[in-house]
């Protein structure tokens, strides 16, 4: 097993209800609330105004920023960080999924420092301190609720990336099921792949003693194949919506990262480009580019994916694993093909390039040149 540190700050709020406790968690670190939002699920659905009533009740002076997309780009962070800074906030409210919190993360970080945000992201700027986040979650998918990661795009340079600080974790983070049952199927389908592909970017990563974290990851792709269709048939179910959340979070907080030296994160950097260049949604990029992975690697990785298939499908066939991978993602509706993404219009040679000038999967199992021609070749 791999020497490891376990830190994990973030106090969980789990369950019905839970929310009631926001004012006076908010209370505690200060008057001056910078509320950060998406593209207004949040309206809709009706928490901007039950979050506006418990602010309103402990005397909240609130600030806000609305709008955050989907694959958050750097001009947000640096529009809110500098209203956050001109009203000298004490915290930093986020509500929604991990875009927005992901992007209060950087504000937090940026308000203080008084640097463009996206100094930290190419080590130009170190974070050394942070406005305290509290995060409400509406999607379960990320696991940014309670991990020090954050992902941002900066569509100037091309760059789909992350940074993490132990001064990133939220302090609080609320998890009530009932809030992601307006999540629409889609959605609700990638966020399913992404906690798979995080169990499993954990488990291609560097250490493979660590057999007690193993079989965390094995459990955590279990649980949510065998809740994850059952909920997408019935999309306003409390416990499966309780269910997924609760294997959300723990697919990506440090526990399956116990006894390794470090994660894979290959399928991430690429699953990342096609973000960054047509916008596919985070879960669905992963869905594309697993399987294709997992087929340029069979070879060089046979033992790893042959434990993995006997522990979750009870095979212990590569080609057949990999092929009820690719089955599940199909059968969820998550897509395993870059066509059906985004149709026609994606470029084989202008994604090569992009994975070329962002490193992508260069970390542990790193490919070349001639892989990622393989790759694109196997995503198309
Ligand atoms: O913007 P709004 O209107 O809120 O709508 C969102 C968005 O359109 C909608 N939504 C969220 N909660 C909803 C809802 N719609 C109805 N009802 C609700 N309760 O869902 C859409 C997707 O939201 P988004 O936050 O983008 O999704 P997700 O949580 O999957 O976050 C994706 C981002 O997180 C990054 C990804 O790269 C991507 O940028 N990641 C962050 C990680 C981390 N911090 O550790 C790790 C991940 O691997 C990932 O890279
Ligand atoms: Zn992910």
């Amino acid at each position: 097993m791999e020497n490891f540190t376990a830190y994990n700050p973030t106090t969980l709020h789990f369950g019905k209800d839970v929310l009631r406790a926001l004012g006076p968690t908010i209370n505690r670190f200060g008057k001056k609330v910078l509320l950060v939002y998406g593209q207004g699920s949040i309206k809709k659905s009706g928490l901007y105004d039950e979050i506006m009533t418990y602010l309103n009740a402990i005397g909240a002076e609130v600030s806000e920023y609305g709008g955050i997309r989907s694959n958050p780009v750097i001009e947000d962070v640096d529009a809110a960080a500098a209203i956050g800074r001109e009203k000298s906030v004490d915290v930093i409210l986020a509500v929604g999924g991990g875009s927005v919190i992901d992007s209060a993360k950087v504000i937090a970080a940026a308000i203080p420092a008084d640097v463009p945000a996206w100094n930290f992201f190419v080590r130009r700027a170190m974070i050394r301190c942070a406005v305290p986040v509290v995060a409400v979650l509406t999607l379960a998918a990320t696991g940014s609720e309670m991990n020090q990661f954050a992902v941002v795009s900066n569509h100037e340079a091309e760059v789909k990336n992350s940074i993490g600080s132990p001064l990133l974790f939220p302090k609080h983070s609320f998890l009530d099921p009932q809030l992601t049952v307006t999540v629409p199927r889609n959605y609700t389908a990638y966020g399913i792949t992404d906690i798979i592909a995080h169990a499993l970017e954990a488990y291609f990563g560097k250490g493979e003693e660590a057999t007690l974290t193993d079989r965390f990851v094995f459990d955590i792709i279990k649980e949510v194949m065998e809740y994850g269709p059952q909920l997408l048939d019935d999309l306003t179910n409390y416990e499966l919506r309780a269910k997924i959340m609760f294997a959300a979070t723990m697919a990506l907080n440090g526990m399956t990262m116990y006894g390794r030296a470090s994660g894979e994160w290959g399928v991430h950097s690429i699953g990342h480009i096609l973000s960054l260049l047509y916008d596919v949604p985070h879960g669905a990029s992963l869905s594309i580019v697993y399987p294709a992975w997992l087929k340029l690697q069979k070879e060089r990785l046979p033992e790893r994916i042959s434990q993995l298939g006997r522990n979750i499908f009870g095979t212990g066939d590569v080609d057949k694993t990999i092929t009820m991978f690719e089955e599940f993602f199909r059968r969820i509706g998550s897509p395993v093909r870059i066509s059906e993404a985004v149709g026609e219009k994606a470029d084989p040679d202008e994604i090569f390039r992009v994975m070329g000038s962002n490193k992508a999967a260069t970390y542990v199992h790193k490919l070349d040149q001639d892989d990622y021609r393989e790759i694109i070749r196997l995503m198309m």
